[in-house]
């Protein structure tokens, strides 16, 4: 049985939902490449970030206001420029040569969280060529005296001022960590947002008891993380409508992509099995997910998108808060049975 895989995403024809998402994979033209050889069906583009962009306009600055006092302190407060590998002028070039170099679509990504002048830059994404852009705003509110209401008027912000400059779709790349993940996705929705990725994985620095030092550290996702991304893709993919819905985190095989688009999702994104096996690896979460669907008798994408969203799956108590109380009171192992 052969089944179709194509599917739309931001409006985008994509000849199936594997994306490859925003990672060092795709810091350099090679990289983008072979995330296409390897099977991305759209590349997105790693972060240009706020911080480099501000350092970019503070250095011009410095340039015309030589001797300005201020100017040492204002640099001291961001990240030396020699951390980025990649300036502003060069992430455009990347875009364009990119965009010449493959066939699939190369989805830009800007990466802040104050609602300033940055995010001019989305314009010049656009003219550059990116087929779409992809906004992750990243913000942790550390000084208690910001509310939630604040800090979701800042997402808003974002996105709307990015909004305002381009007219490619706009993607928003969320965390999970508002107080209603569902009004939140609303909001982005009304602020202009095409598309939401869900979501991004929050950053969280450890201890290093030998040094005691903070220590900022990544590690790879594993499969058990998608089910985050899962219980808010199957709530919301039926009420948010038209918007676009991207699952990231925790892809490491086409299981994972069958679950997400049963969900509701529009495509699936993977970074961190690509790091652990290689772009290739597209491949074969392409091929399980096209076994799975086989064996399943769904003849295309569309037929299982959706299936297990809140408002179509069979059991949709499995969404509430009773099945929370039945999944502990039903934990069962060896200890709990003393
Ligand atoms: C080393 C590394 C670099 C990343 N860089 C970016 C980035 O520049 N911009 C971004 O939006 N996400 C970035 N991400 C997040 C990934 O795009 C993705 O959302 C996240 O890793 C969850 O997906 P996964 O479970 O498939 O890895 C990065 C992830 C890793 C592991």
């Amino acid at each position: 049985m052969t089944v179709e895989l194509a599917t739309q995403y931001l409006g985008l024809e994509l000849e199936h939902p594997l994306v490859a998402s925003a990672s060092p994979l795709s810091k350099t033209l090679d990289g983008v490449r072979r995330l296409e050889d390897g099977g991305a069906s759209a590349v997105v583009l790693f972060s240009l970030f706020e911080e480099q962009l501000r350092h970019e306009s503070a250095a011009l600055n410095h340039l015309t206001q030589v001797g300005t006092e201020s100017f040492g302190e204002a640099l001291s407060y961001f990240p030396a420029v020699e951390e980025y590998r990649v300036g502003p002028d060069a992430y455009l070039e990347l875009v364009r040569r990119a965009r010449e170099a493959v066939a699939v679509p190369v989805i830009a990504s800007l990466n802040g969280v104050t609602p300033s002048g940055w995010t001019e830059y989305a314009r010049s994404m656009e003219e550059a060529g990116a087929s779409a852009l992809e906004l992750n705003i990243f913000h942790i509110p550390s000084d208690p005296a910001e509310t939630g209401r604040d800090v979701e008027r800042r997402y808003e912000e974002v996105v709307r001022k990015v909004r305002g400059v381009t007219s490619i779709p706009v993607a928003v790349k969320l965390p999970p960590y508002f107080s209603s993940p569902g009004e939140m996705a609303h909001r982005i929705a009304q602020a202009g947002g095409d598309g939401l990725v869900l979501f991004n994985r929050f950053y969280q620095p450890d201890f290093d008891l030998e040094a005691l030092e903070v220590r900022p550290d990544l590690e790879l996702s594993t499969a058990v993380e998608i089910r985050l991304p899962l219980l808010w893709i199957a709530l919301l993919r039926e009420r948010l409508g038209e918007t676009a819905l991207a699952a990231s985190t925790g892809v490491e095989g086409g299981r994972e992509a069958a679950k997400y688009i049963l969900a509701g999702a529009d495509v699936v994104m993977t970074t961190s099995a690509l790091l652990r096996h290689g772009p290739e690896h597209l491949r074969t979460i392409r091929r399980e997910l096209a076994e799975w669907m086989a064996g399943r008798g769904y003849s295309s994408v569309s037929e299982m998108r959706g299936v297990l969203r809140r408002e179509g799956a069979p059991n949709p108590g499995a969404f509430e808060r009773a099945n929370y109380i039945r999944a502990l009171e039903s934990y069962r192992n060896p200890f709990t049975e003393r």
